[in-house]
């Protein structure tokens, strides 16, 4: 569990990129925090791994005031995928993998051994292993990025905007893989977004951000939809609402879904075992 008790975050030039901010994350569970650029999401997320110190207020891992722990230590129990792949350019994706251990006296061979099997586990073909960066796809260089995050078997893993950077179908591709790998890993998963159908399809516990890292509303993704906290939340997802809004319609004698701008949405399916179809 991770707790944010009160946290501020004043940077020297005085702007206030977080304000008092309080929140449970439970273990091995995926919260995401979603807002618009500037709401203090990055801040929030690295002072979780004392990559930036807040400046009011205490962040507890399991009870661990996270201002005791040494960073180095930290940083073993915390994986990081950082927003934009942040890959070493002049390093192969199995020596990328294979950073953090590496960096903390794990043998060569262990290390990138271990790599290996991480490069399985996010779906990357081991043939890729001693390429650099620049030679893989968009896609693929942000598998390498959660496969380096995971090294080490962190409990812990922080991503930053991790799918940000790629075309829709291979992010909805890796949306799909960090589910799977997250039900089979259960890790503490905080996830940073600005996409609202992205913080709904992985969070289990989504909080919504306005600057300063205020907190609009926390829930469940079902909970946020059903009864948005304020007109800011309603704002905020409404832009989707669209969407969202599925209704019935008769079509050419035939009941079907559509969605707020008619288009069909889809099929019903009917529950306990009857076959499904269209209303
Ligand atoms: N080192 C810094 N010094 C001064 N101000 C900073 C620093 N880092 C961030 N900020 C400011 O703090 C606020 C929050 O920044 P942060 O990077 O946490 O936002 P974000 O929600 O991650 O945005 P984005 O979606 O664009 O990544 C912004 O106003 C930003 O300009
Ligand atoms: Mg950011």
């Amino acid at each position: 569990m991770i707790t944010f008790d009160g946290v501020s975050k004043r940077f020297p030039d005085g702007t206030l990129a977080v304000d008092n901010f309080s929140i449970t994350i439970p273990s091995r569970t995926t919260t995401v925090f979603v807002g618009s650029s500037g709401s203090g999401k990055t801040t929030l997320l690295r002072m979780i791994n004392r990559m930036v110190d807040p400046t009011g207020g205490a962040i507890r891992i399991d009870d661990e005031d996270v201002s005791t722990l040494e960073p180095v230590a930290l940083r073993r129990r915390v994986g990081y995928v950082m927003q934009n792949s942040g890959l070493l350019p002049h390093r192969t994706v199995v020596d990328n993998v294979a950073t953090v251990p590496l960096l903390t006296g794990v043998p060569k061979r262990e290390a990138r051994e271990a790599a290996l099997q991480l490069m399985d586990t996010v779906g990357l073909d081991r043939a890729l292993a001693e390429r650099y960066p620049s030679q893989l796809s968009g896609g693929q260089q942000q598998r390498v990025g959660v496969a380096r995050g995971l090294a080490n078997d962190p409990n812990i893993l922080l991503m930053d905007e991790p799918f940000g950077a790629v075309d829709p179908l291979v992010r909805s591709e890796l949306q799909q893989e960090l589910l799977r790998i997250q039900k089979e890993l259960a890790k503490t998963i905080v996830f940073v977004t600005h996409d609202i159908d992205e913080a709904f399809l992985l969070g289990d516990q989504v909080v919504i951000l306005s600057t300063g890292g205020r907190i609009a509303q926390v829930g469940t993704p079902e909970e946020i939809l059903a009864h948005p906290a304020d007109e800011f939340v309603d704002n905020f997802i409404g832009a989707e609402r669209g969407r969202r809004a599925l209704s019935i319609k008769n079509v050419h004698g035939k009941d079907v879904v559509v969605d707020g701008t008619g288009r069909l949405a889809g099929i019903l399916r009917v529950p306990s075992g009857e076959s499904s179809r269209t209303v």
